[in-house]
């Protein structure tokens, strides 16, 4: 499963990055209003950062507005993706820039049936946000194997690029599914290294290693 990092915070990217393990940036126009930097200018700096996909959303809600606003923001970078809501305009922008070669990201799914129109436009990722999801009664977990079992029906190659994760768990539920992506602000991939085993386990060799008074270098 490919990890993308759900934010636009220049610094919390770098330090994933160094992992080694991220493999792409989701931002939206509320995270780039929460890191208070001018959108073009910040997007430019995450698609230097990061060798993959980088979703940059339009704001337009008509299909020529939209494509006029992609056609600005994939010149920043080869490695941007595009991202249109999952509207008859989005999907119709989508159809066209992926006919042109260009990553769309279709965001703001919360059916299986808007998953699969988007996978019939083409759409190169599918959002569903599982979060937003659950906070009104659904289980975005379910919504997740729906659609993996649709695009499989069908050998659909969008990929299920997990939204709105909240928590360690979606990430796991994810990954069981078989989703492809998912997308977790820093804070949620941070934990998934997190054991209270591994912190006790090291402590322990630590304090045994103390004794011997020896050292590797
Ligand atoms: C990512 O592409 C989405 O915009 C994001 O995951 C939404 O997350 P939220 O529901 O926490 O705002």
């Amino acid at each position: 499963m490919k990890f993308f990092a759900d934010t636009a915070e220049i610094d919390a990217i770098k330090d994933l990055a160094a992992t080694g393990l991220l493999d792409g940036v989701t931002t939206n126009p509320s995270l780039i209003a929460k890191s208070g930097r001018d959108f073009m200018e910040v997007t430019k700096e995450i698609c230097a950062i990061v060798d993959g996909p980088v979703s940059a959303e339009v704001v337009a809600l008509d299909h020529a507005t939209m494509m006029k606003e992609a056609e600005v923001l994939r010149k920043i970078a080869d490695n941007v993706c595009i991202k249109v809501p999952l509207t008859v305009d989005g999907l119709k922008t989508c159809k066209a820039l992926t006919g042109e070669g260009t990553m769309v990201n279709v965001t703001l799914c919360f059916s299986a049936n808007q998953a699969l129109l988007a996978a019939k436009a083409g759409a190169t990722f599918i959002s569903p946000f599982v979060g937003r999801h659950d906070d009104n009664g659904f289980d975005g977990m379910d919504l997740i194997e729906d659609i993996r079992l649709i695009y499989d029906n069908y050998d659909f190659e969008t990929e299920i690029l997990v939204a709105s994760v909240r928590h360690v768990t979606h990430v796991l539920q994810a990954a069981k599914i078989g989703a492809d992506v998912m997308t977790a602000p820093p804070a949620v991939i941070h934990a998934l290294f997190k054991h209270v085993l591994t912190d006790k386990g090291i402590e322990g060799f630590l304090a045994d290693w103390a004794k011997t008074g020896q050292s590797i270098l």
